[in-house]
């Protein structure tokens, strides 16, 4: 499962150490936006210091390289990969918004894996932080065997797009405004282009990490379209998104009953039941086993 994914910022060890020991699903070590200009380069070095030294138990462990075309993208995969690619699980690629992004770093790792014997395939995550990414997105999300998962890139997608800046971190706080989910559009759009490739979907971080409830509506907003986790960008987010990303004793209960109820049905050479006075068919025992897959 990869519900929970924190980010830390490359050039800092002692978060990555911190990290190393926390409850999230997933460990993202990070180049881009949380690395200031003077620390790109020496963070590379502390990432695969970190990631060959420190024990990272059964987590699964990503990079966020900065974006393709700039000055650093190229050389955060050559510095890297040949160092620690056999313990990275994927790389998440900021600010894609073609297919050509996702077809670099696609090469370049084919090549790398092969010159110095990576065995793991390392996976891609494209973020979608930008009109053009979005409009591209179902051609973005088949681009390449080696993707994943489909992120959302919130302050950026928002400053990209020119949409009113209504809170000091420009993270999915402060939303309450808005009839509705203000980024319902684009998270849909991604779950359906997402899903129809078989791809995970992962919204943005929620910025206020004192603010409990609100990260907890923004990650139940997200789940109830269909996305599978969050980002949390402080340890104390990562409970939180786990649990609301995890099925509830109630579903699980819940799901539990639909599928007894409906298998008890074909065996009496039924289509549909009844339970609780509502009718449960094949889509309803479809849904309750996806809920009891999650326990798996
Ligand atoms: C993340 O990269 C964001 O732009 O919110
Ligand atoms: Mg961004």
């Amino acid at each position: 499962m990869r519900r929970s994914i924190l980010s830390v910022p490359g050039h800092l060890a002692g978060m990555h150490q911190k990290a190393a020991g926390s409850s999230a699903d997933v460990i993202m070590l990070d180049l881009e936006d949380s690395v200031p200009l003077s620390q790109k380069v020496p963070a590379r070095q502390q990432l695969v210091d970190s990631i060959n030294n420190l024990d990272w138990g059964n987590k699964f462990l990503s990079i966020r390289i900065n974006q393709p075309g700039g000055q650093f993208a190229h050389r955060d995969i050559l510095e890297i990969i040949p160092r620690c690619g056999e313990k990275i699980n994927s790389i998440v690629i900021p600010k894609v918004s073609s297919t050509a992004d996702v077809y670099f770093i696609d090469k370049l790792l084919e090549g790398l894996e092969t010159e110095f014997d990576i065995v793991n395939k390392i996976a891609l995550e494209p973020s979608i932080e930008d009109p053009l990414g979005l409009e591209n997105i179902s051609e973005i999300a088949a681009a390449s065997a080696r993707n994943i998962t489909l992120v959302f890139g919130i302050a950026d997608f928002s400053s990209s797009i020119g949409a009113k800046f209504i809170s000091i971190s420009g993270h999915g706080e402060n939303e309450d405004f808005y009839p509705g989910h203000r980024w319902h559009y684009v998270l849909s759009r991604m779950v359906i282009a997402g899903k129809a490739r078989g791809l995970s979907v992962i919204d943005a971080p929620y910025g206020n990490f004192k603010d409990p409830v609100g990260l907890k509506r923004s990650a139940e907003l997200a789940a109830a379209l269909g996305v599978d986790g969050k980002w949390a960008i402080h340890p104390s987010q990562i409970e939180i998104i786990n649990d609301v990303f995890s099925p509830t004793i109630e579903e699980i209960e819940r799901a539990r009953r639909v599928v007894d109820a409906y298998k008890n049905a074909v065996t009496q050479g039924k289509g549909a039941a009844e339970l609780d006075g509502r009718m449960i068919d094949n889509a309803t025992f479809r849904l309750a086993q996806i809920t009891l897959d999650k326990l798996k």
